[in-house]
């Protein structure tokens, strides 16, 4: 077991009611807010209403940043700096899912950077900043931002899409409630997202890092129990807030205390995805994830103590085969996905080779990958995109 340091100090309140918090969430740090928001969900499900009445009770000057697209782009973050330092917010009110909450982080942290360009803020990297003060509330479940420090933020000019340390919410405010109107392909799409996490730290080649290997295991578990009552039951709260609390710890590091960090090449795949044809982070995910399995699975055979794991303790999978198992647990996991609705190929969303060169060397920037739990090298990522195909 590795050495570890576990430091998040974001504050969580989670479950039914929870706004009743916002007002003093927010009183600590002043009266001048920024709104931030993507396209429109939080008006649809009452959420926005009664947010501005808590505001207006308390006498809160709001200033709103609307329209923060899925994979957010650097314009909407230049956008929400302009509102900050004009109107001299205080603190960023993020309501959303994962896109508006990255993007507020960038906000918040692009108030104080020094420099012209705000997307050099997000290339250089340099980990956290200083920034304003930001209160979220959670209206998806999915990528965990929440509950880290990380934004991703997409330059569609420049066909990148970069995660950054930018800064943890102070607080966030998770209440499954508001999750009951999210579309069927977006909670599908969001839990997929959340294995994801959990999986990209599992697949690393130490062993012996029990206590969050079981909790890995016991998130996986959990979503697997619960995205099928929520996909036939949307209002089902137990399923929402399982889920729910599942994307919050999946993401902060804790599931890979302990580890050897392996790169994350999944997400380190995806995001080029996303870059170029801007699809839903947590398709692409389900996508590759299994194609990279059997692709690792195969270039190096000796790592297969991890799937077989896999497919035991996740999978409830049994045989005395090793590879035959290991090859179960990665067809389970990949019917778990078509079966909840994932479009499983490439080509059902339209894309085809004509990127995919460029995407296997920027997946593998500064060698990324070349520390994963199997190696990768550009060749072998092209690979993984054409078995996707
Ligand atoms: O924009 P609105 O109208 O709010 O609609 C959104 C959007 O269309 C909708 N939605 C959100 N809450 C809803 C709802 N619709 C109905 N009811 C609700 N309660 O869902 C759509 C997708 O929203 P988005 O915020 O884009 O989804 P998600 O939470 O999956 O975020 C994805 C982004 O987060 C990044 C991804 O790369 C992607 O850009 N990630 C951030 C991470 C982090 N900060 O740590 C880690 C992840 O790995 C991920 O990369
Ligand atoms: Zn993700």
């Amino acid at each position: 077991m590795l050495n570890y340091v576990h430091s998040i100090p974001t504050k969580i309140y989670f479950g039914k009611g929870q706004i009743s918090h916002l007002d003093e969430s927010l009183r600590q740090f002043g009266t001048r807010v920024l709104l931030a928001y993507g396209g429109g969900s939080i008006k649809k499900i009452g959420l926005y209403d009664e947010i501005m009445k808590i505001l207006n009770d308390g006498g809160f000057t709001v200033v709103e940043c609307s329209g923060i697209e899925p994979n957010p782009r650097i314009e909407s973050v230049a956008k929400g700096v302009t509102l900050c330092r004009e109107n001299d917010i205080e603190v960023v009110l993020a309501v959303g899912g994962g896109s508006t909450i990255d993007c507020s982080k960038a906000i918040a942290a692009g108030v104080y950077y020094e420099g012209d360009d705000l997307w050099e803020m997000v290339t250089t990297r340099v980990g956290l900043r200083k920034a304003l003060p930001l209160v979220d509330i959670l209206t998806l479940s999915a990528t965990g931002s929440e509950y880290d420090s990380g934004g991703v933020i997409t330059n569609m000019s420049t066909n990148e899409k970069l995660g950054a340390t930018f800064t943890f919410p102070a607080v966030s405010i998770c209440d499954p409630t508001y999750t009951f109107s999210v579309s069927k392909y977006q909670t599908a799409a969001g839990s997929a997202d959340i294995m994801s996490h959990i999986m990209e730290g599992y697949f690393s080649v130490t062993e012996d890092s029990e206590l969050y290997d079981g909790i890995a295991e016991t998130v996986l578990k959990s979503v697997i129990r619960n995205l099928p009552i929520a996909l036939a039951e949307p209002d089902n709260y137990s399923a929402r807030a399982n889920l729910m609390a599942n994307s919050s710890i999946a993401c902060s590091g804790i599931p890979e205390y302990g580890k050897q960090s392996t790169g994350w090449p999944c997400h380190a795949m995806e995001h080029e995805l996303s870059a170029y044809y801007d699809i839903t982070h947590g398709v692409g995910l389900a996508i590759l994830t299994p194609r990279w399995m059997r692709y690792i699975l195969k270039k190096d055979p000796t790592c297969v103590w991890r799937f077989v794991r896999f497919a035991k303790n996740v999978w409830n999978l049994e045989g005395e085969d090793e590879h035959q198992l290991a090859q179960a647990g990665i067809d389970a996991l990949e019917n778990f996905f078509r079966t909840n609705g994932i479009p499983m190929t490439l080509t059902e969303l339209n894309i085809g080779t004509e990127h995919i060169e460029d995407m296997a060397k920027h997946a593998n920037r500064g060698g990324r990958l070349s520390k994963a739990f199997v190696p990768l090298d550009v060749e072998d990522i092209a690979e993984i995109y054409k078995a996707c195909l």
